[in-house]
C-alpha cells in the first residue's frame, strides 16, 4: 500500500526513497556477515538529504564558490545572487512580510542565542522570560545565561504527565513583567503540537512578544509567520532536509531594527573608525563574517524539494504513518509511549520495562534501525516525568509502514532477548 502513495509530484514513496542516496545504503554491522538495510528513524535529530540538495552544494563548490557582498567579479555576484536568492525562498516558505526579516545563522540554537543576547540586552531584574518545561536545552540555556547576566527571572509553563502544556496556568504566568515568551512549536521528545496560536494571542493581549522554536515543526507542516503573528521564529536547515551549519531567525522588522548586533565583524558594519562603528541595514546587521553560502545553496534546494512534494502530501502521508506507528507501538507488551495520543507529530519516545533505552537502541542498531536514546537535550522535561532516559523513533515522509512493522518486531525481540537472557 505504502509504495502506492502518490505525492504531489506524482512520485510514490519508493521513488521518493530513491532520491535519498543514504537510504540506498547498507549498514555494515560489526560481527555480521552480510550488511543490512538502513531503517532511519532519527529524523528529529537530523533529516536525510535528497540528491538535489547534495548536488546543489557540490555545484556551488565546483562552479560558484566565491565570497558574497564583497566581490565585483562575476563569480562573486553569482554567489551573492545564490545566497540572497535562498533568503527570498525562506521568506516565501514561511511567508514573512519582508526579506530583511530573514537572518541566516548556524542553526536553531544560534538563532535563539542571538535573540536572548540582543533582544535581552536591555532586560533587568524586574523582567521575566516565560518559557515552558518541555523546552529543548537550546531554548532554555541561552535564557539562563541571560538571567545570570541581567538578573531577569525565568518562569515556566508546566507540563502534565502526557507531555502537554498546562495552558490553564498561562493567564497567571503572563504578567506586566513578562518581557518575552519562548515556546517550542513541536516537542522533540513528546511530539506534542503546542497551541502556539493561543499562546501568541494571549501574550499579544499584554503586548508581550513571542519566540517560537520551529526546529521540529518547519519540516512537517506549512508555517505562516504572518498568520501566526509570532515575533520571532527559528529553525535549522539540517532538520529541513538541507545541510548542517545553516539556520534561520525570522524576526519582525520592528524588533530587529531596535536590537543591537549580536556579533561584530565584516559585513555587519556601515562604517568603521578605530574608535567606533555604525551598523549595516537588516538583515546583514546580524550576519557578521563570511556566511555559509554553500549551506544556503543546499537550504534553497531543500525548500524547492519540499515545495515540489507539497505540504498537502507530506502532512497527509506523515499523519497516516504517525497514526499507524502510534497504534502498533502502543500495542507492544511492557512499553510506555510518552506524549499525547492525539494532536501529535511522528516523534515517539518510549521506555520498555525489560531494558534500558541505550540497550534498546543498541539492540535495534544490530538490525540497521537507527533510533535515538538518552535525555534528548531536554533534561528538565525528563526529570518532571521522573525518567532519566528514553528511546525515540521519529518519522519522515521517506519512512514506510513496513519499516514501522520491522521496528515493532525488533522491539518485541529486544524485550524477549533481555527478559530471557538469551
Ligand atoms: N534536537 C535534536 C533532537 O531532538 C538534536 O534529537
Amino acid at each position: 500500500m505504502v509504495n502506492e502513495w502518490i505525492f504531489a509530484n506524482e512520485k510514490n514513496v519508493g521513488e521518493i526513497r530513491e532520491e535519498f542516496p543514504i537510504l540506498q545504503n547498507k549498514i555494515n554491522l560489526v560481527g555480521n556477515d552480510s550488511p543490512v538495510d538502513l531503517i532511519y528513524l532519527d529524523t528529529a535529530a537530523t533529516a536525510q538529504k535528497p540528491l538535489q540538495v547534495i548536488e546543489a552544494m557540490s555545484c556551488y563548490y565546483r562552479e560558484q564558490n566565491s565570497n558574497v557582498h564583497r566581490a565585483l567579479h562575476t563569480l562573486g555576484e553569482t554567489a551573492t545572487a545564490l545566497y540572497e536568492g535562498t533568503r527570498a525562498k525562506v521568506q516565501s516558505f514561511i511567508n514573512a512580510e519582508y526579506r530583511h526579516e530573514i537572518i541566516f545563522t548556524r542553526n536553531t540554537t544560534e538563532s535563539i542565542n542571538l535573540v536572548a543576547s540582543s533582544f535581552g540586552s536591555n532586560l533587568g531584574p524586574e523582567d521575566e522570560i516565560l518559557l515552558t518545561e518541555m523546552e529543548h536545552h537550546s531554548n532554555l540555556v541561552p535564557w539562563q545565561l541571560l538571567s545570570e547576566r541581567t538578573g531577569c527571572k525565568l518562569k515556566f509553563i508546566p507540563i502534565n504527565e502526557h507531555g502537554e502544556l498546562e495552558l490553564d496556568k498561562l493567564d497567571e504566568l503572563l504578567t506586566k513583567k513578562t518581557a518575552l515568551v519562548g515556546v517550542v512549536h513541536i516537542s522533540n521528545i513528546f511530539g506534542t503540537i503546542n497551541n502556539i496560536k493561543l499562546i501568541i494571542e494571549k501574550a499579544h493581549f499584554l503586548d508581550i512578544p513571542v519566540l517560537i522554536d520551529g526546529a521540529q515543526s518547519t519540516p512537517h507542516m506549512p508555517i505562516d509567520v504572518q498568520q501566526l503573528d509570532c515575533d520571532f521564529f527559528v529553525f535549522s536547515g539540517h532538520k529541513l532536509y538541507g545541510p548542517m551549519g545553516i539556520g534561520v531567525l525570522y524576526g519582525k522588522e520592528k524588533f530587529l531594527e531596535k536590537m543591537p548586533p549580536y556579533m561584530g565583524g565584516g559585513d555587519m558594519i556601515r562604517s568603521v573608525k578605530l574608535t567606533g562603528s555604525t551598523w549595516n541595514d537588516l538583515p546583514w546587521k546580524f550576519e557578521a563574517g563570511t556566511p555559509n553560502v554553500g549551506g544556503a545553496a543546499g537550504l534553497g534546494s531543500a525548500i524547492d524539494y519540499i515545495n515540489e512534494l507539497s505540504f498537502d502530501s507530506i502532512c497527509s502521508y506523515e499523519n497516516m504513518l504517525t497514526k499507524y506507528a502510534g497504534k502498533l507501538l502502543s500495542g507492544i507488551k511492557n512499553i510506555k509511549i510518552y506524549g499525547p495520543a492525539e494532536n501529535r507529530s511522528g516523534v515517539f519516545s518510549f521506555t520498555h520495562n525489560d531494558l534500558h533505552p541505550h540497550d534498546m537502541a543498541q539492540f535495534l542498531d544490530r538490525f540497521g534501525i537507527a533510533v535515538r536514546a538518552g535525555h534528548h537535550c531536554a533534561q528538565p522535561a525528563m526529570r518532571k516525568l521522573k525518567v532519566s532516559s528514553m528511546a525515540r523513533a521519529s518519522l519522515s515522509f521517506y519512512n514506510t509502514r513496513s519499516e514501522i512493522e520491522y521496528l515493532v518486531e525488533k522491539i518485541n525481540a529486544a524485550g524477549e532477548y533481555f527478559n530471557n537472557g538469551i
